[in-house]
């Protein structure tokens, strides 16, 4: 049973929780176990693959901080050592096998390796906003379209469905809309949509955003231009690019103020937030996808926390939940 976001809220700026970490984990465990299982029903089970972001693959990559984040937070990533890190680029589908150009949104997922032996991720995709403000409502939206499919119920209720959400989800629909086949993975800009908190060696806390920038700028195909191409054209394009010149990206650290929303994924912040260049992550080589790999956004290391937003921390179970059933061969 889905219950909605004030269940889990704590409050993201004094650190404080409101709620106790094992009523919170129990309530995620079965909510996760079921919006796999809804995961699974949009295109079957296919063994092995995780359950969204099915298609991918990984490279080799080293960032490179720059030091100019390093006042507002101790995180050991954010300083000035250079770290080793894994990327794993994807398509947004269920389907492993759908063709790039089928699935618009694209996934960029960076794993840090501590120096501590650690690791933190960031977990970006090709648009700046979520189309679901809470689990629940991300349920009712994938079950309404899961049912619908299936012929399990009529059109009419569906609509219904929708209009509920279609406010909270109005922003995303349209950045989806606008999106065109990229000419590489290395040519987009991805956002990884939550609220973080940067916390400094004082213990100041300041909401923040992550962003990746290309530094090859975005650049798009047209569908047709893009349809005469391979069905995993993007993962080729990008083996070749690293072959001669090994493509990079900027992380920028976007700042929220007072009055920005910290526990809505759905919403943008003013695009005229102060931002800081916090490093660049430089992509060397293809690797084999490492056994056990989990890319989930709510591994944070001292120096970040976590926000208030629902999805986010609903995010642990859930990819939790798949990694146990696509290691387990299911
Ligand atoms: C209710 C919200 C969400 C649910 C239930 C969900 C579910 C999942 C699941 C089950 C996986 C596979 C995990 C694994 O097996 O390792 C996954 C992967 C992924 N998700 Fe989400 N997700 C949600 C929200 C988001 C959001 C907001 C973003 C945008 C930043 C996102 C981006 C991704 C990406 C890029 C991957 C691939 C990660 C990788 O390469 O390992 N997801 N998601």
């Amino acid at each position: 049973m889905f219950s909605d976001s004030e269940n889990h809220r704590s409050d993201p700026l004094s650190g404080s929780t409101a709620d106790s970490a094992d009523k919170h984990d129990q309530l995620y465990v079965t909510e996760a176990e079921e919006a796999v299982d809804e995961l699974e029903r949009v295109s079957g089970v296919h063994p092995g693959y995780r359950r969204a972001h099915a298609g991918g693959f990984c490279c080799r990559a080293s960032f490179l901080p720059s030091g100019k984040a390093a006042p507002f937070t101790t995180a050991p990533h954010l300083q000035d050592r250079e770290i080793k890190a894994i990327v794993r680029f994807s398509g947004s589908s269920t389907d492993p096998a759908l063709a790039d150009l089928l699935s618009p949104a694209k996934g960029m997922a960076v794993q840090f390796a501590l120096p501590d032996g650690g690791v933190t991720n960031m977990v970006g995709v090709t648009v700046p906003v979520f189309f679901a403000r809470t689990p629940s409502s991300f349920m009712d939206m994938l079950t309404t379209l899961n049912r619908t499919k299936a012929g399990k119920m009529p059109k009419s209720e569906a609509l219904i469905h929708f209009a509920r959400h279609f406010g909270e989800s109005r922003q995303s629909l349209l950045a989806l809309k606008r999106l065109k086949p990229p000419v590489s993975y290395a040519t987009n800009l991805y956002y990884c949509i939550h609220v973080y908190i940067l916390v400094d060696a004082e213990g100041r806390r300041r909401p923040v955003k992550f962003e990746w920038i290309p530094d090859l700028g975005v650049h798009t195909l047209s569908i047709h231009d893009a349809a005469a191409l391979p069905d995993d054209y993007l993962e080729k394009e990008l083996e070749l690019r690293m072959l001669s010149q090994p493509p990079s990206f900027k992380l920028n650290i976007v700042f929220g103020e007072e009055g920005d929303p910290t526990d809505d994924p759905t919403k943008r912040w003013p695009s005229d937030r102060a931002r800081i260049n916090a490093g660049r992550l430089v992509l060397l080589e293809p690797i084999a996808e490492p056994r056990g790999l989990l890319m989930d956004p709510t591994a944070v290391p001292e120096g970040i926390a976590l926000s208030d937003d629902p999805i986010l921390n609903f995010r642990r179970e859930t990819y939790a939940e798949s990694m146990k059933r696509r290691s387990g061969g299911h």
